[in-house]
């Protein structure tokens, strides 16, 4: 048997091992910063993510598959509000249902923080995105006129109150990380 073919069962395992949502570190920016580039049209500077993974008060994690990372998020937790700042999927592995993962994880951390109401802000036109925080109870409470000054769009701001963690939806394997719950 050649090499290659007995090395297939534990690549085939490998592929099949399920995602796992586990706290952003430092050596996850690389990857990170590709996914926010083709994500968003104004990305982050790789040093505000630094930032935050050094900021007590926030919270960053990733989807991880064996050997990569295809989806983060993040959030401040200020007094009684946790403020998502950031969610995105890799281009090749959207419709996989990681950001419901990325976002059922955050609520949880929030709700886990004392946080009482969960908010965000999201282009107008970003429909999969308010579908995505619709589906977890978020609702549209304010409208703010070009508020994304790269594109001109409008956003809106969606809050999720009281903070409930619905796992409607999402796939029944349980991913959760023992480390979930801790900073890197
Ligand atoms: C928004 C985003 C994170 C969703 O990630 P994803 O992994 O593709 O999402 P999921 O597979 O978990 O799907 C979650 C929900 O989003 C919605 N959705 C996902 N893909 C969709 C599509 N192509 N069309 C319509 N709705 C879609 C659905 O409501 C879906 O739930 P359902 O499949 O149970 O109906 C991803 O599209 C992304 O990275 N977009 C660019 C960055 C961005 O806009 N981030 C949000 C900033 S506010």
């Amino acid at each position: 048997m050649s090499a290659d073919r007995a090395d297939r069962p534990r690549r085939e395992l490998a592929t099949a091992a399920p995602p796992r949502v586990e706290p952003m570190r430092l050596e996850d920016l690389d990857a990170v910063t590709g996914i926010d580039r083709r994500s968003f049209p104004s990305p982050w500077a790789r040093q505000s993510f630094i930032n935050d993974l050094h900021n007590p008060a926030a919270r960053y994690i990733v989807v991880r598959r064996p050997g990569e990372v295809v989806g983060f998020a993040g959030m401040w937790l200020i007094g009684e509000e946790a403020h998502i700042s950031t969610l995105a999927v890799h281009l090749d592995h959207r419709g996989q249902g990681h950001g419901k993962r990325l976002l059922l994880r955050l609520i949880e951390l929030a709700r886990d923080a004392g946080a009482e109401r969960v908010t965000l802000e999201v282009r107008e036109e970003n429909w999969v995105a308010r579908r995505l925080y619709e589906r977890f109870g978020f609702r549209p409470v304010a409208f703010l006129k070009s508020y994304y000054a790269d594109t001109g769009e409008n956003g809106i701001v969606m809050w999720l109150k009281p903070v409930l963690a619905d796992r409607s939806g999402l796939p029944a394997s349980d991913d959760r990380a023992p480390e979930d719950a801790e900073r890197p």
